[in-house]
């Protein structure tokens, strides 16, 4: 029985994978197995012998069993952890860019934007793409008669039958976050929105949803100076260009006072174009000091506190810089457009890295 017992513990340990111990297995304790034939020849003993053999094989065959259990585990240990040698990976190696996919050139320039004006100390408020009329309009300056209302091509809500309440609105244009800024956090502020906004229209340049960063600064002591600079440092850095020249042509918006847009110097030489130099000027902003009316709306003291604001088309910069012509194409989820506009899901802009 000791050599039974010697045999199969040291070819258990030998088993050089499942297939293997399974043979074992039936040639030791199976049916028809070494140590189940001798347990059939108990039978045949004296009691007295059967006394001592009985609890011997089981003791046997019990030790078998467990050195064939040890031996599954370490087998399959073993046979894991070669695996785990063949599918090692190191997730500190940068991933390789992705063929599927890019991204649009609208969510490229708002990230560009955004990194920009971050780096200027402007963080990111938001508010919702459905309005009240207040905030779109009277809390700008807009009073329902105002032209401006008619001008703006506006998209109103439905209201229920019967509800004669002021119906709201698919906001025109992003200046109903500076109110909801003011009333959410009071002066000082420092920060851009960009988002969708929406007007009746559609040709080349125009389509009936598109995109705008708001930009609003209030402080103590606030001038157009301050604007002039803000708007110089981000477009040098957005247009990647050592210089820009800005021209301020005074015009007119009802939610500022004085009120600018501003025209970047440019060529078009040969159909494309160039910022920072040439004769032509183009027209990207419009801007200017907040109005009095508007900082009351907001629950500031005008009084106390004055500021800047702004308004950048982000669809039309986004054209300006990476020479795309048509804008309604911006929005037809053409693969083929997305392929050729888009920018890679993998490279985040910064102004470190380089935005483009
Ligand atoms: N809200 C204006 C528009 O959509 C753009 C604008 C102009 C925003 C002047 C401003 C500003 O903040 O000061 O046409």
């Amino acid at each position: 029985m000791s050599d039974l017992r010697e045999k199969y513990i040291s070819l258990i340990a030998e088993a050089a994978d499942e297939a293997a111990l399974e043979a074992l297995r039936v040639q030791a304790v199976g049916k028809k197995g070494e140590v189940s034939l001798q347990m059939r020849s108990l039978g045949k003993m004296t009691p007295e012998e059967r006394q001592v053999a009985g609890p011997a094989l089981n003791a046997l065959k019990d030790e078998i069993n467990s050195a064939l259990a040890a031996k599954k585990a370490a087998l399959a240990d073993a046979a894991l952890d070669a695996r785990l040698q063949t599918e090692w990976l190191d997730v500190t190696l940068p991933a390789r860019p992705s063929r599927q996919g890019s991204i649009h050139p609208v969510s490229q320039v708002t990230e560009e934007v955004t990194a920009i004006f971050a780096e200027l100390g402007f963080s990111v408020a938001e508010g919702p793409q459905i309005d009240s009329d207040w905030y779109n309009f009277d809390a700008l300056n807009i009073p329902g008669h105002h032209p401006a209302r008619a001008e703006m091509d506006t998209f109103y809500m439905a209201r229920d039958e019967g509800d004669n309440r002021p119906p709201h609105v698919l906001r025109t244009h992003t200046s109903p976050v500076q109110i909801r800024t003011m009333e959410k956090q009071g002066a000082p502020i420092r920060i851009i929105a960009p988002g969708r906004v929406y007007r009746a229209d559609y040709d080349q340049t125009h389509t009936p949803m598109f995109h705008q960063v708001e930009g609003l600064a209030i402080d103590k002591d606030i001038s157009m100076a301050n604007l002039k600079w803000t708007l110089e440092e981000f477009l040098r850095a957005f247009f990647e260009v050592d210089a820009v020249e800005l021209r301020f042509r005074a015009s007119h918006f009802p939610f500022t006072e004085p009120s600018a847009e501003v025209d970047i110097r440019c060529s078009w030489e040969g159909g494309t174009l160039k910022v920072g130099e040439g004769d032509d000027w183009l027209e990207i902003l419009g801007s200017g000091m907040v109005h009095p009316k508007v900082l009351q709306a907001g629950g500031i003291d005008p009084d106390l506190w004055q500021g800047f604001a702004f308004g950048i088309g982000i669809d039309r910069i986004a054209m300006l810089k990476y020479g795309i012509p048509d804008l309604r194409a911006f929005f037809d989820s053409d693969l083929r457009w997305l392929r050729h506009y888009g920018f890679n899901a993998l490279s985040q802009p910064n102004l470190h890295g380089g935005l483009s």
